[in-house]
């Protein structure tokens, strides 16, 4: 008898140095979502964003090229833009020190008299760049392995299932702060075993719960599941490409999932840590060329009334459980046939957090 698999301690969830060294770790030296490469169509337009506690831009060169910057100076410091915009050149605001679009210094008042300066060695600190379907992801290890390393074959099969990914572009956000440690949130997105009890429309509406079931696939968790009666549908569904009939999901660890609904309805999770309490999810739901969508505006305003609704309160009723005197960490239940009431990839998580924790994250390795 071996003794059953027990949940991570509580202080994984609640004590700020562990956050503070997922941010130093973990965090900075995996694939994380920066923007979609539509909020940046011409050359010279950016738009800045924050991973493990920096701020970064994203910014299209003349070159068509996207790049990434850390949002800092190399003079004394001061950030470089915020929000978004379009420039021809990187002008500080504090000395107005200049610099190309690729992040090579140009020109600075006054420079001339700086003995021994050699210009072409100041350059903005840049972060590796993949564009995924035209989501831009970010990592800040120079030496991190490719994102198809870390989720096999989740490219071509995102791929076959929204054929029509180069024509979508953003249609709406929906932002979900929850009161709850990231790692709880994303536990949650990842296990149905709480869907039949806690999610009635998911579970009779789109997905048939007894053929759900999640599996490791590098460090993606793909999620599939046949579909319940699709005649119920409240939406036409008939995209006329292949598997417009079926639901998935693939989440890219440790927080981005792409999911596609039936009739091929591409949409995104896409979380960020505020601290070790707090964490913004947002939803983002997709539409050829951004134009106006009845039907991704009701699935929008649908999940957002359900599913997700449902999850605050399990996520933060989970998160006030933690600090409590009272929590042993329990037994997962772990399922040799998996399926949707098994918590197995819950254990492939736990085993993440704590390998990147002890700086062990390697694609290769992720079994
Ligand atoms: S800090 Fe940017 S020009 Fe001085
Ligand atoms: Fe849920």
């Amino acid at each position: 008898m071996t003794a059953p698999v027990r949940s991570l301690e509580a202080r994984y969830y609640t004590d700020p140095e562990i956050f503070r060294l997922e941010r130093a770790g973990p965090l900075a030296r995996t694939w994380q979502f920066a923007c979609h490469s539509s909020e940046i169509p011409e050359p010279g337009d950016y738009t800045t964003f924050e991973i493990a506690g920096d701020s970064l831009f994203a910014i299209r060169g003349r070159d068509g090229e996207i790049r990434c910057f850390h949002n800092v100076c190399q003079h004394r410091a001061h950030e470089l833009v915020s929000g978004r915009g379009r420039t021809r050149v990187v002008v500080c605001p504090y000395h107005a020190w200049t610099y190309e679009l690729t992040g090579e210094l140009r020109s600075g008042p006054n420079l001339k008299v700086v003995e021994g300066l050699d210009r072409s060695g100041i350059c903005l600190a840049s972060a590796r760049v993949e564009e995924f379907l035209g989501f831009v992801f970010v990592n800040l290890d120079p030496d991190a392995a490719p994102m198809d390393d870390w989720f096999p074959n989740v490219r071509a099969e995102l791929g076959e299932w929204v054929p029509n990914w180069s024509d979508l572009k953003p249609l709406e956000w929906v932002e979900i702060p929850e009161n709850c440690n990231w790692k709880v949130s994303i536990e949650n997105y990842s296990e149905c075993y709480h869907c039949s009890l806690n999610h009635p429309t998911f579970s009779n509406g789109v997905v048939k719960p007894e053929t759900y079931d999640i599996q490791p696939q590098g460090y993606c968790l793909r999620h599939t599941t046949e579909c319940q009666d699709l005649d119920r549908m409240t939406y036409d569904i008939r995209s006329g490409f292949a598997h417009h009939d079926g639901y998935s999901s693939w989440f890219l660890w440790p927080m981005f999932s792409f999911q596609v609904y039936p009739g091929n309805v591409l949409n995104t999770y896409h979380w960020r840590a505020v601290d070790a309490g707090r964490v913004v999810v947002w939803r983002g739901w997709y539409s050829v060329d951004g134009r106006e969508s009845d039907m991704v505006r009701e699935l929008a305003v649908q999940d957002r009334e359900t599913t997700v609704e449902e999850d605050i309160h399990l996520v933060e009723s989970v998160q006030r459980g933690l600090s409590s005197r009272g929590y042993r960490p329990g037994p997962l239940v772990l399922d040799p046939n998996c399926g949707v009431n098994s918590e197995h990839p819950i254990k492939h998580l736990q085993e993440w957090a704590l390998r990147a924790l002890d700086g062990q994250i390697d694609p290769a390795s992720t079994m």
